[in-house]
């Protein structure tokens, strides 16, 4: 009991000060989303470059669930895409921001996954596996120095999501 409330008020604390402190690119109130942060032990260029081939590969391809991804735009330190389910009922804004470490010569990605328009808060994960299907698939999460941090109150699904790509 102790621990559901003092998960209870970390909740609310994140909430308040998403609330109270406008982020851009921040999510809309209420709406689902999926911060989480990659370390890479490669320059950012190699990052990105794999990122957005792998978004390009992704692009609609009939019969797959999974792989509704759309570039929107794409410069060495920012990513921009969405994701849009079959149906078309649901769609989520995909924003990375990378930045090369000075002292390692890797990678930082700060990734975002939100949930457009007013979407249940229970996602199933799909913000969180938005994102991490792009390292899976391109292998990205099995190269040298990976690391995610991020955890379940700045990522949906965290912890708890199955990604089927
Ligand atoms: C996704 O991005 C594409 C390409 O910019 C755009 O045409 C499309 O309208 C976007 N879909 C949503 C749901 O925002
Ligand atoms: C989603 O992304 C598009 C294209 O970058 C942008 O125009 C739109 O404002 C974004 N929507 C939200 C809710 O962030």
């Amino acid at each position: 009991m102790r621990t559901l409330l003092l998960a209870s008020a970390l909740f609310a604390g994140l909430i308040g000060s998403l609330a109270a402190v406008p982020v851009p690119p921040g999510p809309a109130p209420y709406s689902a989303f999926c911060r989480t942060v990659w370390l890479f032990a490669k320059p950012c260029t190699e990052v990105s470059t794999t990122i957005v081939q792998q978004i390009q590969e992704f692009s609609p391809l009939i019969g797959c669930d999974e792989c509704q991804y759309m570039l929107v735009s794409a410069t060495p330190l920012s990513i921009k895409a969405n994701h849009t389910t079959i149906e078309g009922l649901q769609a989520e804004n995909i924003t990375l921001s990378l930045s090369n470490t000075k002292t390692t010569g890797g990678c930082r990605v700060a990734a975002q996954s939100t949930s457009l328009g007013f979407t249940s808060l229970l996602d199933d994960g799909l913000n969180y596996c938005n994102l991490y299907n792009l390292l899976s698939v391109s292998g990205l999460n099995r190269s040298p120095g990976f690391m995610e941090m991020t955890n379940e109150w700045a990522c949906l699904g965290y912890g708890l999501a199955t990604c089927k790509a």
